[in-house]
């Protein structure tokens, strides 16, 4: 893949997280250095604890670093203050969580929606074309009206990921995305995420499952707070299955 400068998405530069908590100490994050271009498809790995999750909310702007530079698109995204935080996250940033996070008492379409009404630029029709268009990619338009609770555990997950991907953000960031799901419905999911990166999306995402990460383009690993090996791991997807 090309890589001039313009297609940096993402760049950390010395980047430490601390957090404090009682009399204690975490340093969860140290000296991060990562640069992420558009249209990558990259897996984070590590062991429980080490600092995976930190480093994903603090690229999809949900909490701040404690020393270091970010940015994000373009944005400087240090010292912004809440409502700039906000503003930026909710345009440029796609989550997607392990336990999908759907709003129960929401149906599927309002679910999706929800992201978007929070974009003053937005009319209501544009919204529901949005809509419409994200249910469509995941294969989950016939089950617009229905609500999280009628849907299988799969199923959800593809909502959740029509919801990350509705505002056409910069980048998805996906914690785990098939750690509560079977392997059937987890290949599933991984073969949505191959898809929409075949469509040029830009995915991060933590996984435990070798599986998955095999089906991302680059690897990378962290271990105490630190990234340890950055790899790009050509092949092709179909025989990572
Ligand atoms: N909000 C928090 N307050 C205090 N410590 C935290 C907080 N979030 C994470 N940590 C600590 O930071 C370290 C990294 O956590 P985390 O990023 O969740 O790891 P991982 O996702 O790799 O399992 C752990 O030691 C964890 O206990
Ligand atoms: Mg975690």
């Amino acid at each position: 893949m090309t890589t001039n400068n313009n297609e940096i998405l993402v760049n950390l530069k010395d980047i430490k997280k601390v957090f404090f908590t009682d009399d204690v100490e975490t340093h969860a994050l140290n000296e991060i250095n990562l640069q992420l271009r558009k249209g990558e498809f990259i897996s984070i790995t590590g062991p429980s604890g080490c600092g995976k999750s930190t480093l994903l909310s603090l690229l999809g702007l949900l909490d701040t670093s404690t020393s270091g530079t970010y940015e994000l698109a373009g944005h400087n995204a240090i010292d912004l203050d809440r409502d700039e935080r906000a503003r930026i996250r909710n345009k440029e940033i796609g989550f997607v969580f392990q336990a999908f996070n759907l709003i129960s008492d929401m149906t599927v379409a309002e679910n999706v929606e929800l992201p978007l009404t929070y974009r003053s630029d937005l009319s209501k029709e544009e919204r529901q074309q949005m809509v419409q268009e994200a249910l469509n990619k995941v294969d989950m338009s016939h089950r617009a009206n229905h609500y999280p609770s009628q849907l299988s555990g799969g199923q959800q997950q593809r909502v959740a990921i029509a919801r990350a991907i509705s505002g056409k953000p910069s980048i998805i960031l996906a914690d785990e995305p098939t750690g509560n799901l079977d392997s059937k419905n987890a290949q599933s999911v991984m073969s949505l995420l191959d898809e929409l990166h075949a469509d040029g999306a830009t995915i991060c995402m933590v996984t435990h499952d070798p599986k998955s990460a095999a089906r991302a383009q680059r690897s990378i690993e962290v271990f105490d707070g630190k990234i340890v090996s950055d790899q790009s791991t050509e092949q092709t997807p179909a025989l990572a299955l």
